[in-house]
């Protein structure tokens, strides 16, 4: 079968399309999946770049899309023929945080989904959405379950209340859509005139540019007329956090996500403390919030936003072209 894999020095040029032996049969309390899509994340263009150690040979991608066709002894949660979407922490079903450690995370600490076959624990697999494909599906595992347990879950959005996502990536635009749904007002950034124009398209009520704008949060906070944003989809980081603080109520909530500009630097601590501002920060999410997130998807006929597609040949492409900042939402790879 074929597979990709990272070879050391980690680099886009150093991905290497390979033949693997067939998995084979799935062993007591495992499933083998035919996989057909993967997506795009920025942790798995972090291992794939280098930017993250990764073991040499590992095969890359966090989120899978696929149908069971075999089942091990013990398995009572899957069926042959069953579609089934991947988990980003394996061994998180239910309950409180694990320590945020990518050990058992597929596509880091362990082989991911670049691959057309693979026998794994049940356990890294939940039933996908009814009424998403393959490609749509694949989304779920890393951006899309970030999104949702960010505002629904950690969050609990209400209607009415005003959403901020920066950015156009994967992870913000599934904020955009959950938000929208849950009947919140969005506020989108960018750094991209034409990108805002598509977001408003796609539900924003108001977009700022983040380039043009140094002072977005501000800009934010001006725009609830002076009441500020309930929560903020914080995926720059500390190069963003400050903004993020002037652009929240008192009491709004600054959902830690991603590090795009940075792994540390100042907060402005006194302005979170007289906002009484809630930062918090998450990594993805347990299967349990992964179903609840699945079912509301299926109820409400929600499509992630699907930028670009590519073929697991082209994976080398596919980073290169998220590299570039060219995508609005998921890159897609069919497998
Ligand atoms: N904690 C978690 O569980 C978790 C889960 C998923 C992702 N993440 C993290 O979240 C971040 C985004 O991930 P992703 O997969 O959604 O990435 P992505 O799809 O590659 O999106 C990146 C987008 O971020 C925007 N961006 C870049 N610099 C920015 C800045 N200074 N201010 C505002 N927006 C900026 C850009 O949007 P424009 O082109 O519109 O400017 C860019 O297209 C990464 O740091 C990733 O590691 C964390």
């Amino acid at each position: 079968m074929k597979a990709v894999k990272v070879r050391n020095p980690a680099s886009l040029d150093s991905l290497e399309i390979v033949e693997l032996d067939d998995p084979g049969e799935p062993g007591p309390g495992e499933i083998r999946v035919r996989l057909h899509a993967s997506s795009l994340n920025f942790h798995d263009y972090a291992v794939v770049s280098g930017k993250i150690e990764t073991q040499d040979g590992r095969i890359p991608l966090s989120d899978g899309a696929g149908e069971v066709t075999a089942v091990g002894d013990g398995v009572t949660s899957f069926r042959p023929g069953d579609r089934v979407v991947s988990t980003f922490f394996p061994q998180w079903d239910d309950g409180d945080p694990p320590m945020g450690s990518f050990e058992q995370t597929p596509g880091d600490g362990i082989d991911g989904y670049a691959r057309e076959h693979v026998v794994k624990p049940a356990n890294a697999f939940v039933h996908a959405p009814e009424t998403l494909d393959y490609v749509e599906s694949a989304t779920l595992t890393t951006a899309g379950l970030t999104a949702w347990r960010a505002l629904v879950e950690d969050g609990k959005l209400k209607p009415g209340q005003t959403v901020l996502v920066q950015g156009t990536g994967g992870v913000s635009l599934f904020a955009l859509l959950f938000a929208k749904v849950a009947g919140a007002r969005v506020i989108a950034t960018s750094s991209s005139d034409e990108k805002l124009e598509k977001v408003r398209s796609l539900g924003a009520d108001h977009t700022i540019n983040y380039k043009s704008c140094e002072t977005w949060g501000d800009a934010a906070f001006d725009w609830t007329d002076g009441i500020g944003v309930d929560h903020v989809v914080e995926v720059g980081g500390p190069g963003t956090v400050n903004q993020s603080i002037a652009a929240i109520r008192p009491g709004g909530h600054i959902h830690l996500i991603g590090v795009l500009t940075g792994r540390s630097g100042e907060v402005q601590t006194a302005a979170l403390l007289k906002k009484m501002g809630r930062l918090q920060g998450l990594t993805v999410g347990s299967h349990a919030m992964m179903r609840r997130m699945i079912a509301a998807i299926d109820a409400n006929g929600i499509k992630p936003q699907i930028s670009d597609r590519f073929s697991l040949d082209d994976l080398a492409d596919a980073f290169r072209h998220e590299e570039s900042g060219g995508h609005l939402g998921k890159i897609a790879i069919e497998i």
